[in-house]
């Protein structure tokens, strides 16, 4: 909706401690669709009651953008006023039918909220306030409902008509129309109504449950498409066993239909029985799809499906606790695909990547203008807060849970959340509260009021840990002190609950037993520590050297740990800790360490950034004989140049982007002969399978081919630019074809320009490729200020279109937020080029602007000239006389940072 200038000035909180119950009941929703792209004609016929439990007040319905031709009570015409958007009726009976019909034009709705069409097909997207878009409703997450629908539609160009649950009827309509007629037999908040009509096929599948009841899954795509189904339908199988023997949740529906979509704001959506996916999470063959694309299309399907309990049978009271939902589903899906994973190896690789998003984009948030507790207590447009701390964050907080009760005891906590609220709408308190009280002796029951400041406080909490060995006590004394800062609209912060996994290397860089001074027995490798004070000590006994000490193994805890490791500290933890995520930590700390050196310091010019110790045991890491070859990736990735530009109070982030590709070139050069030996050593991969060894082996030799290509730039080489262009040519499948093409454009060889012409030629009809031709070239290393033309270049592009959001990201996105080096430029140009952007999206669709708008939410950080510069394009979007409430919301907060 467009707010007035008025409206615009003081746009309205909504509050978490303002929630009431509802005046009144839906217990039944019967839907009536004429299907029609111009004109969708809506009648909804609801059985309502008042709610006894709260004072008598007016009937008030949410609506937007309705055209309003009717209103019934009990078959009567009744009188009704606007208020606004909202629709209200006064004096009604206790018990009633309410009628409504109204219009509305899906062909017109490029916001792709409440009813829209995609390429002739019409889907919803209804999640979190879309179908007040569809019809007036009681648009909130603890009215649940039954539904039962019928849909209309002409019968040639809507041959399929898909609602929740099972389909009950169905038939021609005169005048070549036809009907159908769904029930769910499953009460839902109207934010899980779903609707698809159109041409479209499914692949099927036929599953036997536990119990012996058969399903029937399907994924509708379009015609062209049903090829490339076959690995999101095995996720789903794989997410129906898995739910079932690791928290015994059984699939409740007959039928569950995942549909795809071209045109889609997000990454899904979990609508009972009908998912509804962007294609990028679908659509995957080993021609047109990355090793990286079917990781996530495994963990989205596993997501969506696992929605089915932790969001569908049990719901939200309210959107503060969406987190109670995305949180958990995060958590469980993060579980699933580690759960997948063959060895210990790759669920340490799943692990670091996880921890990667959280602290490239979670933690920047957490430091930001739109800092929030993962139970936000307001909003302006709830849309503005499906963000990664409800999402990763929350699934953390989660994480925190199972490691403070366990495994199983966190299994026994997932069965009593289900005893206790199946079917209904709660808050964040009770899951936390099920989980205690399955699990009364845990340290989550003994500290669970303070636990829930993980729910509360925002901010990422600091752990700073100092070591002592006292070689006459033969003791080794940790203390520990947490602090957490400021954040907007909180000052000072209470202790957190923080389980810190530890671990002592003796000097041979093994484990050493580990006996606290407590008098409890001695433990072996890691134990968990529960700090609950601002300060803690903890003295271990029977050490005889000054240990090594791995502290948070497998991160277990969302803070940044303070620890002052000297450089031959963390050299024998990247050499030996038995943790591999600590082991991956221990090389990112000595990268960024010399890159903050060679940032703040006085450069001496062509002084190399690295030391010789560090590539040396870089050198180790890819030669290893044993670590796996997604492990030696991760752990031979630079630090990104957004988690370096985190970790300084003032960034320039020029000279963050310099330094960073001066020690990616260090890397290249100094270990060519490595590279080319890792290079022969793991591209053959043998017939495509996306099991994370096999694309392990294949992240690793495309690695090798970028660091080849960028060292032969350095020293003139034309023989592995030429490899690879041949690479490029005859690969197998589209992870080694497009790490070949981009190895060529980040090392801006010259012979990148005919390979992506001929990437561009062989894939002109595949969207999801042609997405990543565009987003490869805007995120494309900047040489001269060479790329913002470029990408002002794309977007006129014949394949570019703003209205598509996965084209609207892989070329805006790709340059603003995900290619620093290039968007920060000293004369401004990327700025002003955003917030031309972002006003040109706002009107189109507002979700995808605000996403875009908050590219600059770490402008306040920038050195001059960039701050200033950055401040004004910001004030420049606020300033404009009509603007969504989502983009309102996030420049407002950003300058008022
Ligand atoms: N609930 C969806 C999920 O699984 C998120 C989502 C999909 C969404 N589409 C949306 C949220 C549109 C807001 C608006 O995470
Ligand atoms: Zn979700």
């Amino acid at each position: 909706m467009l707010l007035s200038r008025d409206a615009q000035a003081q746009p309205v909180a909504i509050r978490r401690e303002d929630y009431r119950p509802p005046a009144y009941w839906i217990d039944t929703v019967d839907l009536t669709f004429d299907l029609d792209p111009a004109k969708t004609r809506v009648l909804n016929r609801m059985q309502m009651r008042r709610n006894p439990d709260v004072p008598a007040e007016p009937l008030r319905l949410d609506g937007d953008e309705l055209n309003l031709a009717r209103v019934l009570v009990d078959g009567q015409g009744a009188s009704f006023r606007m208020e606004g958007d909202q629709l209200v009726l006064d004096g009604l009976p206790d018990s009633f039918e309410l009628e409504v019909f109204t219009t509305c034009c899906p062909a017109k709705n490029t916001q792709l909220m409440g009813l829209f069409v995609s390429q002739d097909t019409f889907f919803t997207q209804c999640e979190a306030e879309g179908f007040r878009r569809i019809t007036y409703f009681l648009d909130r997450p603890d009215v649940m409902a039954s539904y039962t629908v019928t849909l209309r539609a002409e019968k040639a160009a809507y041959p399929v008509l898909l609602s929740n649950g099972n389909l009950v009827e169905h038939g021609d309509l005169p005048e070549g129309r036809h009907f159908a007629r769904w029930a769910d037999p499953f009460r839902k908040p109207s934010y899980l109504f779903a609707l698809v009509a159109g041409k479209l096929v499914a692949r099927e599948q036929r599953v036997k449950a536990r119990n012996g009841k058969e399903h029937l899954l399907q994924v509708y795509v379009r015609a062209g498409d049903l090829d490339k189904t076959e690995h999101a339908m095995n996720s789903l199988v794989h997410s129906i066993v898995w739910d079932e023997s690791r928290f015994g949740l059984a699939l409740d529906l007959d039928r569950f239909m995942i549909v795809a979509t071209s045109d889609f704001n997000m990454g899904a959506m979990e609508n009972k029985g009908l998912n509804i996916f962007n294609t990028k999470y679908v659509l995957a063959s080993q021609a047109t799809a990355t090793d990286a694309d079917y990781a996530n299309i495994e963990s989205v399907v596993g997501h969506e499906y696992f929605h089915n309990w932790t969001g569908d049978r049990v719901t939200c009271r309210d959107w503060f606790q969406l987190s109670l939902k995305e949180g958990l589903t995060v958590f469980r899906d993060q579980e699933f695909s580690m759960d997948l994973c063959a060895d210990a190896s790759a669920r340490a690789v799943k692990r670091i990547e996880d921890v990667r998003v959280l602290r490239t984009a979670q933690f920047p948030e957490d430091a930001g203008p739109m800092a929030h507790p993962v139970r936000p207590d307001s909003y302006i447009e709830i849309s503005n807060f499906y963000t990664v701390t409800i999402y990763e964050k929350g699934a953390e907080v989660v994480r925190m849970m199972q490691t403070l009760v366990g495994r199983d005891g966190f299994a026994r906590g997932m069965t009593l959340y289900f005893q206790r609220h199946d079917g209904q709408a709660v808050t964040c308190d009770d899951f936390a509260q099920a989980i205690a009280d399955a699990n009364p002796d845990s340290a989550l029951a003994r500290h669970l009021p303070q636990f829930k400041r993980w729910y509360s406080q925002s901010g990422t909490p600091r752990v700073a840990v100092r070591g002592q060995h006292d070689a006459a006590a033969r003791t080794y004394t940790l203390d520990f002190t947490q602090s957490c800062p400021p954040t907007p609209g909180q000052g000072d912060k209470q202790p957190f609950v923080i389980p810190v996994n530890l671990g002592l290397l003796g000097p041979d860089g093994q484990d050493l037993p580990l006996q606290l001074d407590d008098g409890g027995p001695a433990v072996a490798g890691t134990r968990t520590l529960v700090l609950t004070e601002a300060a803690q000590r903890f003295t271990f006994t029977g050490i005889d050297a000054e240990p090594v000490p791995s502290i948070l193994r497998g991160f277990s805890a969302p803070v940044v740990l303070d620890f002052d490791y000297g450089d031959a500290q963390l050299l024998a933890l990247l050499a030996h800790d038995s943790d591999p995520f600590n082991r991956w930590e221990a090389g990112q700390r000595l990268a960024l360490r010399a890159a903050l050196a060679a940032i703040e310091g006085v450069p001496a010019p062509g002084t190399p950034v690295l030391g010789e110790a560090f590539v040396e045991a870089m050198r180790q890491v890819l030669r290893h004989p044993t670590l796996d070859a997604a492990f030696k990736e991760l752990v031979l990735t630079l630090p990104s140049e957004t988690y370096i530009a985190e970790q300084l109070a003032v960034v320039d982030p020029q000279r963050v982007h310099v330094v960073r590709e001066a020690m990616r070139t260090q890397l290249a050069t100094a270990l060519a002969s490595d590279w080319a030996w890792a290079y022969e050593e793991h591209k053959d991969t043998g017939a495509y399978r996306p099991d994370p060894a096999s694309a392990g082996r294949r992240a690793l030799a495309g690695m090798a081919l970028t660091h080849l290509c960028i060292a032969a730039r350095a020293s003139g080489d034309t023989v592995w630019p030429g490899k690879t262009l041949q690479r490029f040519k005859d690969a197998g499948n589209m992870t080694d074809r497009f790490n070949a093409l981009s190895a060529l454009v980040v090392s801006g060889h010259a012979l990148a320009q005919q390979a992506l012409v001929r990437f561009h030629a062989m894939f002109r009809d595949e969207a999801l490729v042609i997405d990543k031709w565009f987003a490869l070239q805007a995120g494309a290393p900047d040489r001269g200020g060479d790329v913002l033309p470029l990408v002002k270049q794309l977007m006129k592009h014949p394949d570019f279109s703003i209205r598509n959001p996965n084209r609207a990201r892989s070329v805006i996105f790709s340059y603003c937020s995900a290619n620093p080096g290039a968007f920060h430029r000293p004369d401004a140009a990327g700025y002003v080029w955003w917030s031309e952007r972002v006003i040109e999206l706002d009107a189109i669709n507002p979700q995808v602007a605000a996403r875009l708008a908050r590219a600059m939410d770490r402008w306040s950080k920038l050195a001059e000239p960039y701050r200033s510069a950055a401040r004004e394009a910001i004030a420049r979007v606020a300033a404009r006389p009509e603007l969504s409430k989502d983009t309102l919301e996030v420049v407002t907060r950003a300058l008022s940072n």
